[in-house]
C-alpha cells in the first residue's frame, strides 16, 4: 500500500495515527527542487519558509544529495566508541569558521541548547563556584525539551508541564538595566537569541549585546548565543554574532547546518569546554557520519559558491520592496529582521494566519507568528526574481483585501503552481563574487 499521493488518506492517517500536536495546512509535499516544493497533485509552491530556516541550500541540492547518498552507501551510523572522520572534519570546519575551539554534535536545536545549559553549569561546578542561574530573555524560544523549554521566556510553552527546571530568570529583551538587576553572584550564564525568531523576528540592539559581553567578561559569566535559527548564513554572515561584532563563549546551531538532515551543534571556547569531562554528556546519534556528511557539504557549499553574497543581495531586494509595500499599505506596521530572516508585522486589520493561508492558496509558503506577524526564511539560494514574485503576490493580496482594485498580477500569480516556465538564468541580475563560481541556476524560474 502506498499513500504517497493520496492527500485524503494521508490526512486521515495523520489524524488517526499521529499525535495531534501540529495543525497542518491541507497539503502534502512530495518533491522539492531549488526554492520550489511540489504537492501530491504536482502543484508548485514558492518556498518562502524553507522548512523554517532549515533548507539552507534549497531542495534537491545536488552537492548535498550526493554527499548524503554516498555516505549512506558507505556508513550511516557508527557509535561514539570510535572516531568518526566526518564528525572530526565538521568540527574542524565549524571551529575554523567561528570563534569556537570545540564542537559537540547532537540532533536538534533543543538538544544543542541542553548541551549549552549543562556546559555552563558544569563549568562553574568544576571551578568549585556556586553559580548556576541562567538569565534568558522574555519572548525567547530555545526548544521543547525540559532544559531548553525552561530557558524559554514564554510561559505558554511550559505552563502545562510545570514544574520546570529551576534556576532560570527571564528579563525583558533589549533592556540592559533589567538585565543588570537580574545578575547575582550565582549567575552562571546569559543565554540569548540575537534575533528572536519564534516570537516575531525581533533583533537585539547592537549596543545591548556589546554591553552584555562587557558585563559577562567582567563578572565571569558565560555568554551563550542561540543561533539555531540565525546561524549558517541566514543573516548574511556565516553566524549572526559576526553581524554584531560580539563573540560568545558558547553558541548553538541546528536548522540550516544539515540543509534538512537533522543535526545540532554546540560550539564553545576551550575555556568553556572545561564544563564537560568524558562521560558528562553524549548522544547516541549525535555526530553520526550521515548527518556530519550533510553538514560538511553545506559548509563546503558556502566556500565554493557566492551563497552569502546571494543572501545579502536578495535581502536588500526584499527589504526595499517590502518597505515600499509598507509605505503603500498602512496595515503593515513594520518590516524587521536581517538577511533572509524577515518578519512582516500587521495591524489589527490583518490576521497573519489568514494571510498565510491566502498566500498558500496562491502558491507561496510562509509562516505566521501570533496574530500579527508573517515570517519568511526562504532557502538561501532564492533569487531576486523569486523574492520579487513573493512581494508582488503579497501586495496583490493586500490590495484586494484593503478594498483597492483587484490587481491583474494576482491572476498571473495564481497560476504559479500550474505552469512550468522556461528556464532562465536566475542570477544573471546579480554581480557574482569574482573569486567564486556563481550559484548554479535553478532548473526553473517563473517569468513574471
Ligand atoms: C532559536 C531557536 N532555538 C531552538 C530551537 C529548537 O530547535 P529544534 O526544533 O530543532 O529543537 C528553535 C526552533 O525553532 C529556535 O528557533
Amino acid at each position: 500500500m502506498s499513500i504517497e499521493n493520496d492527500l485524503a488518506l494521508i490526512s486521515d492517517f495523520d489524524k488517526n495515527y499521529c499525535l495531534q500536536v501540529f495543525l497542518p495546512l491541507p497539503v502534502a509535499f512530495v518533491k522539492g527542487k531549488g526554492s520550489y516544493l511540489y504537492d501530491t497533485q504536482g502543484t508548485k509552491y514558492l518556498d518562502m519558509i524553507g522548512g523554517i530556516a532549515v533548507n539552507s541550500l534549497g531542495h534537491g541540492n545536488p552537492k548535498l544529495t550526493s554527499a548524503i547518498s554516498k555516505q549512506a552507501k558507505d556508513l550511516i551510523h557508527c557509535c561514539n566508541y570510535y572516531y568518526i572522520p566526518q564528525r572530526s572534519e565538521l568540527a574542524y570546519r565549524l571551529c575554523r569558521a567561528s570563534f569556537a575551539d570545540k564542537a559537540f554534535f547532537c540532533n536538534s536545536g533543543t538538544e544543542a541548547n541542553e548541551a549549552a545549559i549543562k556546559l555552563a553549569r558544569g563549568y562553574f561546578h568544576y571551578k568549585e563556584q556556586d553559580k548556576f542561574e541562567i538569565i534568558t530573555a522574555e519572548k525567547s524560544f530555545h526548544g521543547r525539551t525540559y532544559g531548553a523549554m525552561s530557558a524559554t521566556g514564554q510561559e505558554k510553552f511550559s505552563k502545562p508541564f510545570e514544574p520546570i527546571v529551576p534556576g532560570f530568570k527571564y528579563v525583558p529583551f533589549n533592556d540592559i538595566d533589567a538585565l543588570k538587576l537580574a545578575i547575582t553572584p550565582k549567575t552562571a550564564a546569559i543565554m540569548l537569541e540575537l534575533i528572536q525568531g519564534e516570537s516575531g523576528v525581533n533583533p537585539a540592539d547592537v549596543e545591548y549585546i556589546k554591553e552584555i559581553r562587557k558585563i559577562c567578561t567582567e563578572k565571569d559569566i558565560l555568554l551563550i548565543f542561540d543561533e539555531v535559527q540565525t546561524g549558517i548564513g541566514r543573516t548574511g554572515k556565516m553566524f549572526c554574532y559576526q553581524q554584531y561584532g560580539v563573540t560568545p563563549d558558547i553558541m548553538t546551531l541546528a536548522k540550516g547546518l544539515g540543509g534538512g538532515v537533522p543535526i545540532g551543534a554546540m560550539l564553545c571556547t576551550d575555556e568553556a569546554s572545561k564544563g564537560f569531562k568524558p562521560g558528562d554528556h553524549g548522544s547516541t546519534f549525535g555526530g553520526n557520519p550521515l548527518a556530519c556528511a550533510a553538514g560538511i557539504a553545506v559548509m563546503e557549499y558556502f566556500g565554493e559558491t557566492n551563497l552569502l553574497d546571494n543572501v545579502n543581495q536578495v535581502s536588500v531586494v526584499l527589504f526595499e520592496k517590502l518597505n515600499k509595500l509598507k509605505n503603500k499599505y498602512s496595515c503593515i506596521k513594520s518590516i524587521r529582521g536581517m538577511g533572509l530572516l524577515i518578519g512582516i508585522e500587521f495591524d489589527d486589520s490583518i490576521i497573519a494566519s489568514g494571510l498565510r493561508e491566502e498566500l498558500f492558496r496562491n502558491g507561496f509558503l510562509v509562516s505566521s507568528i501570533g496574530r500579527s506577524v508573517i515570517r519568511i526564511a526562504p532557502p538561501l539560494i532564492i533569487t531576486k526574481i523569486q523574492a520579487t514574485q513573493f512581494v508582488k503576490a503579497l501586495g496583490s493580496l493586500l490590495s484586494t483585501r484593503m478594498g483597492a482594485k483587484p490587481n491583474p498580477i494576482l491572476n498571473a500569480i495564481k497560476n504559479i503552481g500550474r505552469k512550468e516556465a522556461p528556464a532562465v538564468s536566475s542570477l544573471s541580475e546579480q554581480k557574482p563574487d569574482d573569486t567564486k563560481p556563481a550559484l548554479p541556476a535553478p532548473d526553473d524560474e517563473d517569468d513574471f
